[in-house]
């Protein structure tokens, strides 16, 4: 067993286990399954006594609890989704792991779940970057997905807050989301179903909001729609976000999506969506915004373009909503310019092709032995 001492490290050192023999080599990188495929180590750090103990990096492989374990009873688990891209032969790109980090706390706060110090995770993940250089993808479009998850871990059949947790970054090549160019999605609003509550934990990823979402989800499948567009779960008029998306909708110039209303989640792409928009003077707004007046907006022709962000695909252009029996078509179903220019503009930064005048990136430097194609 090997033991790093991390220099930039100004807290506790990492403990690292390094793998013996890397499975990389049964990996097919052409085809990839998005969250099937997991790279050789992982971070590991424990909460018992009151505080975080001495992180760790471990081969990835099968944890070992029992039926007992409190977060699977009473779901108290948070999670971050976030990629990194690989820029050069020594540089991979994180976008944005700051307000990732932060989001992750947010989410812990929520649910009392420990939160965790920034330099403890930046460091974590970079040295995981370090070791598992060789899994993050190559080719344009593809990248390393990172999940960060902290999770209830007593063994405690008790409703409440668990005295331990465990936390984990585990990572996992993903391929290009768009192999054949953008692929615009249908949403249904959700008849019968809302997926969060102002005061409840829809600003929060927390495992339960994704549980609760399964059923509608599946519903909106079966009758042929992409994903649930959510309004609003008092009036039901008011659109919130998709099922893993944040929406905007350009209405006569003006790029539109919903605000922050403590139901939403606040999405890592939106914000960068935000900041584009006002950088290039696109007149933006964040407000409330009914499924009724999109409808309005479409009938009388100044609806131009809809699109969810997100972290797995940037940019979804919407092609079709469904409400209440009635279809809104959105243009003539192919991808519009401001979706466009948005996807190109952020995936730009992210491989470094376009430079980042915004602070969004962070690199890092890996060793310049990694897998060359
Ligand atoms: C419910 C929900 N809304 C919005 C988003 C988009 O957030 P981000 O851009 O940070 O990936 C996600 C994805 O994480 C999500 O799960």
């Amino acid at each position: 067993m090997q033991q790093y001492l991390n220099p930039n490290c100004n807290l506790m050192s990492i403990k690292i286990s390094p793998i013996d023999k890397s499975r990389i080599s049964t990996v097919d990188f052409d085809k990839l399954d998005f969250g099937r495929t997991f790279s050789d180590h992982m971070f590991e750090m424990i909460w018992q006594d009151g505080q975080w103990q001495r992180p760790k990096i471990i081969p990835y492989g099968p944890i070992s609890f029992t039926p007992a374990l409190q977060s699977l009873h009473y779901g108290q688990s948070v999670f971050e989704g976030m990629k990194a891209y690989y820029a050069d032969e020594e540089t991979i790109h994180l976008f944005r792991p700051e307000d990732h980090h932060q989001r992750l706390n947010n989410s812990s706060k929520r649910i009392c779940v420990p939160e965790t110090d920034y330099n403890t995770f930046i460091n974590g993940i970079e040295e995981l970057l370090r070791l598992d250089a060789d899994w993050v993808p190559r080719k344009r479009g593809q990248a390393l997905y990172i999940r960060p998850i902290a999770f209830a871990s007593e063994e405690y059949l008790a409703a409440k807050a668990s005295d331990n947790y465990h936390f984990y970054i585990i990572t996992s090549p993903v391929a290009a989301y768009y192999k054949e160019g953008f692929n615009p999605v249908s949403l249904t609003t959700a008849d019968g179903y809302v997926r969060a509550v102002k005061g409840g934990t829809g600003e929060a990823k927390t495992a339960g909001n994704y549980a609760a979402s399964f059923l509608p989800a599946r519903q909106a499948v079966e009758k042929g729609y992409t994903q649930v567009l959510w309004l609003d779960a008092i009036e039901k008029k008011y659109v919130e976000e998709v099922g893993t998306m944040n929406i905007f909708f350009l209405i006569d110039g003006t790029l539109v999506t919903p605000e922050l209303s403590g139901s939403v989640l606040n999405g890592i792409t939106r914000r960068s969506v935000i900041e584009l928009a006002k950088d290039q003077g696109i007149p933006l707004e964040e407000r409330r915004i009914t499924i009724d007046e999109v409808f309005e907006a479409g009938k009388s022709g100044k609806l131009e373009e809809v699109f969810g962000s997100g972290t797995a695909a940037v940019i979804s252009p919407v092609r079709l909503i469904h409400h209440n029996g009635k279809k809104l078509e959105i243009g003539d179903g192919s991808v519009g310019p401001l979706a466009k220019k948005m996807f190109d503009t952020i995936t730009g930064i992210q491989y470094g092709e376009i430079e980042d005048t915004f602070g969004w990136i962070h690199p890092v430097k890996v060793k310049d032995e990694a897998r060359v194609e």
